[in-house]
C-alpha cells in the first residue's frame, strides 16, 4: 500500500507521518510540500522520507493521500488525486459540507467513511474535540442545542502560529516592539476572540463550523449551535467549554457513565482537563460535568484535546485505519 502525505512539512503533515508510524500502518510513504522544501528530509518510522514537489502525476500509483494543505491547494490537487484513483482524506475545510463527501470522526460516524466517492473530509479541530465529548450523550437522548466557547492553541494556525507565540514571548522579555503577522493582534499574554473571517450574522467562519459540521457528523440537521472561538497563548491542545441542551432530563451520573465508556474519551472526575496535560496524545479529556443552571435539560462540561493529533492528523489516520479494517 502507498500513502502520500500532502503538506508533509507543516504542523499537521509532520504529525500525520508520526501517526502513520505509531499506528503501524504498513505502507510506503511519499511526502509532498512546496518547492521551498524540495529534497528536505523528514523523520518517518525511525528513518527519513525525502520531500517531493507536486505535479499532475505525483499521486499516480498511490492508494491514499492524507492532505494537510490550504483550501486553495486542496481544490487544485483534488482532480489530480481523483485521476490517480487514490482516496483523498482531506484536512482542509474546502469540501467538508459538499454533498456526497463524508465528514468523519471514526468513533462517532465511521460508517459514513465507507460511503465515500474517493474523498473523505476531516472535520474542524475544535468541532472534532467537542463532538467527541458530546456524542456519548446521544445514547441518553437527543441533543437539541450547544453553546460553546473554544480556547484554541496557536498551533491551530500551523507552524507560523507556533513561531509567532515563541517570538512574541522572547520579544516581550527583551522589551522589543511586537508586530503580529499570523494573528490579528499580539497573542503572547493575550486572548483574541476572532478566528477566521466574519459572516453577515456576526459569527466567524470558524464559529459556524461547530454548527455546520456538527450537524453533519452527528446526523442532526436541526442542531442549533452558538459558538465563540478564542485564540489563547497555548502551544498545543484546544479546550472547549460546552453547554448542551438535551430533549429530556439527563443526570450528571448517566452522562459521566456514557462519556467514560466512549472509545476515545477519558472522563476526569478528580482532575481538570488542561492543554499541558492533554498535548501529544490522541484522547479527548472531559471533566467538570454539571447541571446547566439556566435550563433544566442542560448539562455543562469542559473538554481538552490535542488538535494537531485528534483534531487533525490522528483523526485522518484513524479514518484510513477504519477504511482498511472495513474494506470489502
Ligand atoms: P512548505 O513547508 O514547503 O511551505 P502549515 O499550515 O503548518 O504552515 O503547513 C502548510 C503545508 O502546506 C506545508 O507543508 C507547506 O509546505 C505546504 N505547501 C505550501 N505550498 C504548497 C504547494 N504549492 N504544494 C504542496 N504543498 C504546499
Amino acid at each position: 500500500m502507498k500513502v502520500g502525505v500532502l503538506g508533509a512539512t507543516g504542523a499537521v503533515g509532520r504529525q500525520m507521518l508520526e501517526c502513520l508510524a505509531e499506528r503501524h500502518i504498513d505502507c510506503e510513504v511519499k511526502a509532498f510540500a512546496s518547492e521551498r522544501s524540495k529534497g528536505k528530509k523528514l523523520p518517518y518510522n525511525g528513518g527519513e522520507v525525502v520531500v517531493e514537489t507536486v505535479d499532475e502525476h505525483s499521486f499516480d500509483g498511490l492508494d491514499f493521500v492524507l492532505g494537510a494543505v490550504s483550501n486553495a491547494l486542496s481544490k487544485k490537487y483534488r482532480p489530480w488525486i481523483e485521476k490517480a484513483g487514490a482516496v483523498y482524506i482531506d484536512n482542509s475545510s474546502a469540501f467538508r459540507l459538499e454533498e456526497g463527501v463524508p465528514l468523519v470522526v471514526p468513533e462517532i460516524n465511521g460508517e459514513d467513511a465507507l460511503k465515500n466517492h474517493g474523498l473523505i473530509a476531516n472535520p474542524n479541530c475544535s468541532t472534532i474535540i467537542t463532538m467527541m465529548a458530546l456524542a456519548p450523550l446521544l445514547k441518553l437522548g437527543k441533543i437539541t442545542a450547544i453553546n460553546a466557547c473554544t480556547y484554541q492553541a496557536v498551533s491551530g494556525a500551523g507552524m507560523g502560529g507556533i513561531a509567532e507565540l515563541s517570538e512574541e514571548v522572547s520579544a516581550f522579555a527583551r522589551g522589543e516592539k511586537i508586530e503580529p503577522k499570523v494573528f490579528p493582534a499580539q497573542i503572547a499574554y493575550n486572548c483574541i476572540a476572532e478566528i477566521g473571517s466574519y459572516n453577515d450574522n456576526g459569527y466567524t467562519t470558524e464559529e459556524m463550523k461547530m454548527q455546520n459540521e456538527g450537524r453533519k457528523i452527528l446526523h442532526l440537521p436541526d442542531l442549533k449551535v452558538t459558538c465563540t472561538c478564542v485564540r489563547v497563548p497555548v502551544f498545543r491542545s484546544h479546550s472547549i467549554s460546552a453547554t448542551v441542551q438535551m430533549d429530556r432530563y439527563v443526570s450528571v451520573e448517566d452522562a459521566e457513565k456514557e462519556i467514560a465508556a466512549f472509545d476515545g474519551d477519558i472522563l476526569c472526575k478528580e482532575t481538570i482537563p488542561m492543554p499541558l496535560d492533554t498535548s501529544n496524545q490522541d484522547l479527548v479529556y472531559v471533566g467538570r460535568i454539571r447541571r446547566d443552571l439556566c435550563n433544566d435539560n442542560g448539562l455543562v462540561l469542559w473538554c481538552c484535546g490535542d488538535q494537531i493529533r485528534k483534531g487533525a492528523a490522528a483523526n485522518a489516520v484513524e479514518i484510513l485505519e477504519y477504511l482498511l479494517k472495513h474494506k470489502k
